[in-house]
């Protein structure tokens, strides 16, 4: 067993590495990224001035930001042959598959790995992926929607050129909605980082094996497809639009939530690290009502949602368990408002947490940390002698 005497399922209770990146208190729902708090960056920067700051330790000056911001247009156009992988996918192809697989293919077409030790190498490889990785995520929307593949415009944001790629119709120019693009802005910043959650772990395990960039975050979006991860915010509003198609009966699934026989989940509900309220989810809830109600959107859905939030409050089962709306537990219905597929949620969600992968892999290649590799407790059969075929 070598020498390991206990084993810690889920890593609950073990800390993978050291980081200076983001800081989580989960008993007092506190985050930040940089030292910087999540309140203030939600509500006073931007997705790209927060995706500098995370990947490279500083607040950008306005000259660092401009230039980081053109560095990046010159990377936003992806190599024609991408196109033929996409058309390759069939229609029914989930857009978390596509999305790891075209980003993987990222690699392909630039086999030369990143030398981590070269600022030159590593800011190139920063800014080709910020500026394809979007052109990606709208391509897998577009595709989807049987759409044609289009690229943003030099005039515009980046957030701007997101939804741009995502929206805009054939032959009808694109008109800007500053409610989309500042929900987008905000909802990309809350997701940026969140210290060694799974998908994070995932990247920073892959790219021990020194792994190049785009495969290692390939292998972060595959974590983050999961249903108890980021794939949560697919499931919470699957979860809500069944219990409204139900008649909007709350109580019939948090009876189904506490069942131990029945392993239906409160989707939305519940952290590892958060053990009173995610404060993520607390901005996310008030952008929601703001932005629905500045898109004069009614979504019956919502109002389940809050429903389901203040039921927990005061439900044992929940108040025990400290569980609590995490970040996925109302993003998607401000997805929803602004017009995006419900299978498109968590390829957001992954938009949003590319710079946190970014700067942890970073990190952990700048750190040289050893290669991820546990150990275990054997627990299976003692030696056995070979039976040959005819004697078993
Ligand atoms: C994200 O790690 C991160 O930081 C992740 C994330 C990020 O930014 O990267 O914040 C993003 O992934 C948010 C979480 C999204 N997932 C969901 O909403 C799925 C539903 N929630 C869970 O399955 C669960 O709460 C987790 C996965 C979030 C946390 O799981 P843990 O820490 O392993 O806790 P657990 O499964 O051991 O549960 C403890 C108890 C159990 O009951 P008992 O065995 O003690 O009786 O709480 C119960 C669980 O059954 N429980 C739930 C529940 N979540 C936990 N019961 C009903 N509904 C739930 N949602």
């Amino acid at each position: 067993t070598g020498g390991v005497t206990t084993i810690d399922p889920g890593y609950k209770n073990t800390g993978s590495c050291e980081s200076a990146i983001t800081f989580l208190n989960g008993e007092e729902g506190v985050l930040r990224y940089r030292g910087y708090a999540i309140e203030d960056l939600a509500e006073k920067a931007d997705f790209l001035e927060v995706a500098y700051l995370l990947i490279f330790g500083e607040l950008p000056t306005q000259d660092q930001l401009n230039k980081f911001h053109s560095d990046i247009k010159k990377h936003s156009v992806v190599d024609d042959d991408i196109k033929k992988i996409i058309d390759a996918f069939p229609k029914t192809a989930h857009p978390m598959g596509v999305l790891a697989s075209l980003t993987s293919a990222l690699t392909a077409f630039n086999p030369s790995s990143v030398n981590v030790d070269s600022e030159e190498d590593m800011y190139n490889a920063i800014v080709r992926i910020l500026g394809k990785f979007p052109v990606l995520v709208a391509w897998t929307m577009r595709k989807k929607q049987g759409l044609p593949l289009n690229y943003g415009s030099e005039d515009l944001g980046y957030v701007e050129n997101i939804l741009k790629m995502m929206f805009e119709k054939p032959n009808k120019a694109y008109e800007q909605n500053e409610i989309l693009i500042n929900a987008l802005d905000k909802l990309l910043i809350l997701h940026a980082d969140h210290e060694q959650n799974c998908s994070t772990s995932t990247v920073r395990i892959v790219g021990s094996s020194h792994a190049g960039l785009f495969a290692s975050l390939s292998a972060g979006i595959s974590a983050l497809w999961g249903p108890l991860h980021g794939g949560a915010n697919q499931a919470v509003l699957e979860m809500l639009e069944a219990i409204k198609e139900d008649g909007g009966d709350t109580k019939k699934y948090m009876a189904k939530a506490k069942d131990k026989e029945d392993p239906f989940r409160l989707m939305g509900f519940g952290h590892r690290v958060y053990k009173n309220f995610d404060p993520r989810a607390k901005i996310i809830k008030k952008a929601a009502d703001d932005v629905l109600g500045d898109l004069g959107v009614e979504d019956p859905v919502l109002d389940i949602a809050k429903g389901l939030a203040q039921e927990a409050l005061s439900d044992d089962y929940f108040v025990k368990r400290k569980l609590y709306p995490n970040v996925d537990f109302y993003s998607g219905i401000i997805y929803r408002a602004m017009g995006i597929p419900v299978e498109m949620f968590t390829v957001m969600f992954a938009l949003g947490r590319l710079p946190g992968w970014i700067a942890q892999w970073r990190e952990m290649r700048l750190r040289k940390e050893p290669i991820g590799r546990p150990r275990q407790i054997y627990i299976g059969e003692n030696h056995r002698e070979f039976k040959s075929i005819n004697q078993r």
